[in-house]
């Protein structure tokens, strides 16, 4: 496998979940940080993931842009996406419905949630704000489901080295 994860991230969750599966992923990985560098050409991957947050309901704006214009050619490749959110359940499925267009998640291999974190020190004081307020949280809380991300890398493993 020849695979490219593609990420953004605010607070450095997506950057944490995207590390840990590159170091599960068989073959060779790049990480692009999407914030950081420019996309490289897809043509040197036969597999793309892509990965985002989830802040107020919604993925990073440069990551759907990405999947809307470079749409026709991830339905050629080996394709995974993920979110980092802090919803759980039917909540959190809608949010990675909501980030992801239809065609690319009927074509994905591997599709996943990830949870996340909230990280009070990295987080401005507006965002604090909200935070204290809305979700009632006091300290910094890590929930990312690791056995999420073992379970994403098998099945984009099993698939793509099948074929
Ligand atoms: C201001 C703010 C708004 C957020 N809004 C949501 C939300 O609407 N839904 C959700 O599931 N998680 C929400 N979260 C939780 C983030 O998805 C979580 O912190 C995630 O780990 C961030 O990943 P990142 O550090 O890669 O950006 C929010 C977090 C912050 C700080």
């Amino acid at each position: 496998m020849n695979t490219a994860i593609l990420y953004m991230t605010q607070h450095g969750c997506t950057e944490k979940a995207a590390i840990e599966l590159a170091r599960l992923l068989p073959g060779k990985t790049e990480l692009f940080n999407l914030y950081k560098v420019p996309a490289p050409d897809l043509n040197q991957f036969d597999t793309v993931i892509i990965g985002g947050s989830i802040h107020f309901g919604r993925i990073q704006a440069g990551l759907q842009k990405f999947c809307n214009e470079h749409r026709g050619e991830l339905i050629y490749k080996n394709l995974g996406l993920f979110i980092c959110c802090m919803e759980t359940g039917k909540n959190a499925e809608a949010e990675f419905e909501n980030a992801f267009e239809e065609p690319l998640r009927r074509h994905a291999i591997a599709k996943g949630i990830f949870g996340g974190e909230f990280n009070l020190k990295k987080m401005t004081s507006f965002e604090r704000m909200v935070i204290r307020h809305i979700a009632s949280v006091r300290e910094s809380t890590s929930r990312v489901d690791t056995e999420a991300i073992q379970r994403f890398a098998k099945q984009l493993a099993s698939v793509a080295q099948a074929q």
